[in-house]
C-alpha cells in the first residue's frame, strides 16, 4: 500500500481542511504514514499569514527535497494559502515541488497525486467552488468536531492576506450544516466548533428564500440531539449583533467562550487596519456581552507594530488588555505581507520596537490570564474529557466551557462530560480532580 504523511500550519480552517485531504487520500486507497521518512507522498497544508510559517515550509521543503534525491518517486504535494499566494511561482521557488493547490481545490487532489502509476500533474489553483464538508473526512478528535459554515472573507483588514488566498465569503446553506451536525451527533460527537473566517457574518449572501443570520444557526446546532457544547470562530466585532448575543444566552450548548480579535487599542490604528470598528465601540460591545453572558470567557487576537503605531498607541492597546481582562490572548508581531496595503505604508515600526512591544504585552496577558485562572481554584467547572494529559499521562485532559484546559485525577473516558474540582492554576491551565460524571 503507498502511504501518506501530512503536515498542517496556520489555523482551525486549515486543521478542518487537513481532515478533508486525508479523507480525500484514504479513499483513494492511501494509508497514512506514521512519518515523513516512510511516506510515498508527503503533503503539506501550509500558512501564509505571517513570515514564520513561510520560513518554517521552507526548511521541511528542503528536508523533503533531500529525500527526492535518493528517491526520485517520492511524491511532494503543497496545499494551502501559501501554495495559493504563490500559484505557478512555488514550481520555480522549490523545483522539489510535484503537486501544488489551493484550499479551493482540494476535491481536485486525486487528479493530480498520481494514485495507481498515473502520472503526477502539476498544480491548480483558486477555485473555490467546493466546500471542504462535502469530501470524506478523517476527523482527528473523537468527541469534537469542526463544521464549516463559510468560506472566504469579505472584511479588506489592511495588513491581512486572507481575503487574498481564501477569496469572497460563501455562506454554506443551513440545511446542509444541520445535517451534517446531526449526523456527528449520530456518530457521537458532542462538541462542534463553528468555523468561518468571519463566521458571525454567516447567512447574509444566502438566496432571498433561505437568507438568515447566525443567531439562528446557533439556535439551530442547539436543537440538535446529542450535541452538548457549541463553539464559533473567529467572531468579527463589528458583525456581533444582538440576535447572536441573544441565541448565546438563550441557548443551553453554546459556550461561554468568545474569542474575540481586538488587534489594537487605539482607534487611529484600528483605523489604518480597516477594522471598521473604535476602541469605544469594541468595549461597550465586551460590556454588552458580558452583561448578557453571565461568566463569560474572553479571547483576543492583538497585533503589535502595524505600521505607525506609536508607543502612545501602543499603551492604549495595553490598556485595553488592562480594562478587559482577556482570558486568553494570541499575541502577533505585525508581519508585512506582499500585496496587502499595509505593506507598502511608509512607517514601518523597526524590529527592536516590535519585539520590546511583544514583550511587554505578553507580560500584562500572562499577568492577567493567571489571575482569571486562579479565580477559579476551589470551584467545579464541568468538562470534556479529551484523554491523557499531553504532559502527564497520569492524568486526563480536558476542557471547561470556558475553553480552559484542565489537566486532572480521576478515570472517565474520552467524550464524557465529569466535574472537575479545580485544585490550581497557571496562566494557561488548570489541575483538579473529578468530583463525578454528569448525569447525561
Ligand atoms: N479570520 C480571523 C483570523 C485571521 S488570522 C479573524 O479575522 O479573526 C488570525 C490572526 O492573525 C488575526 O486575528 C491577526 O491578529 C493575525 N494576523 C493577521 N495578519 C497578520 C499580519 N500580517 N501580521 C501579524 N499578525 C497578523
Ligand atoms: Fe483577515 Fe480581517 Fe478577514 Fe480576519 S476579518 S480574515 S483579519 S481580512
Ligand atoms: Fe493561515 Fe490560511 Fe488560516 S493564511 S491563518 S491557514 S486561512
Amino acid at each position: 500500500m503507498r502511504r501518506y504523511h501530512l503536515t498542517t500550519f496556520g489555523c482551525q480552517m486549515n486543521s478542518h481542511d487537513s481532515e478533508r485531504i486525508k479523507g480525500m487520500l484514504e479513499s483513494l486507497g492511501l494509508g497514512e504514514a506514521t512519518s515523513k521518512e516512510e511516506a510515498d507522498i508527503v503533503v503539506f497544508n501550509t500558512c501564509t499569514i505571517r513570515e514564520k510559517p513561510d520560513t518554517k515550509l521552507s526548511a521541511y521543503l528542503g528536508d523533503a527535497g533531500a529525500r527526492k534525491r535518493e528517491n526520485p518517486d517520492l511524491v511532494i504535494a503543497v496545499g494551502g494559502c501559501y501554495a495559493e499566494a504563490q500559484q505557478e511561482r512555488i514550481f520555480d521557488l522549490y523545483p522539489q515541488v510535484d503537486v501544488a493547490f489551493g484550499p479551493g481545490s482540494i476535491p481536485h487532489l486525486a487528479d493530480w497525486v498520481g494514485v495507481g502509476g498515473v502520472g503526477v500533474e502539476r498544480g491548480r489553483f483558486g477555485t473555490h467552488e467546493h466546500f471542504a464538508a462535502d469530501l470524506p473526512q478523517h476527523r482527528e478528535r473523537g468527541a469534537h468536531a469542526w463544521v464549516q459554515v463559510s468560506m472566504g472573507c469579505n472584511s479588506s483588514c489592511s495588513y491581512c492576506i486572507v481575503p487574498a488566498v481564501r477569496g469572497r465569503e460563501q455562506s454554506r446553506r443551513p440545511g446542509d450544516i444541520v445535517a451534517e451536525v446531526t449526523q456527528l451527533a449520530a456518530d457521537g460527537v458532542r462538541e462542534i466548533t463553528l468555523l468561518g473566517q468571519n463566521v458571525n457574518s454567516w447567512g447574509r449572501d444566502l438566496a432571498p428564500d433561505i437568507r438568515t443570520e447566525f443567531g439562528e444557526l446557533l439556535r439551530a446546532c442547539d436543537a440538535v440531539e446529542g450535541i452538548e457544547r457549541i463553539r464559533f470562530t473567529s467572531p468579527h466585532p463589528k458583525d456581533f449583533r444582538d440576535p447572536v448575543i441573544a441565541a448565546m444566552a438563550e441557548c443551553d450548548a453554546v459556550c461561554e467562550h468568545i474569542h474575540l480579535p481586538v488587534q489594537s487599542g487605539s482607534s487611529r490604528i484600528l483605523k489604518a487596519m480597516r477594522r471598521t470598528y473604535t476602541r469605544e465601540r469594541y468595549v461597550a460591545l465586551v460590556a454588552k456581552l458580558r452583561a448578557a453572558i453571565p461568566d463569560l470567557a474572553l479571547g483576543t487576537d492583538v497585533i503589535v507594530g502595524f505600521p505607525g503605531e506609536t508607543e502612545e498607541d501602543f499603551r492604549e492597546t495595553l490598556e485595553v488588555v488592562e480594562e478587559v481582562r482577556y482570558d486568553s490572548a494570541f499575541t502577533f508581531i505585525y508581519s508585512p505581507r506582499r500585496g496587502t496595503d499595509a505593506a507598502a505604508m511608509a512607517d514601518q515600526v523597526p524590529e527592536a520596537v516590535k519585539h520590546e512591544r511583544l514583550e511587554r504585552l505578553v507580560e500584562v496577558v500572562q499577568r492577567i490570564a493567571a489571575e482569571k485562572n486562579a479565580e477559579r481554584v476551589g470551584g467545579v467547572e464541568e468538562v470534556l474529557v479529551e484523554g491523557p494529559s499531553r504532559t502527564d499521562i497520569a492524568l486526563l485532559r480536558g476542557r471547561t466551557r470556558r475553553n480552559t484546559t484542565v489537566n486532572f485525577t480521576g478515570s472517565a473516558q474520552a467524550g464524557e462530560l465529569v466535574h472537575v474540582v479545580v485544585e490550581g492554576a497557571t496562566s494557561t491551565t488548570l489541575r483538579g480532580r473529578i468530583a463525578a460524571a454528569v448525569a447525561a
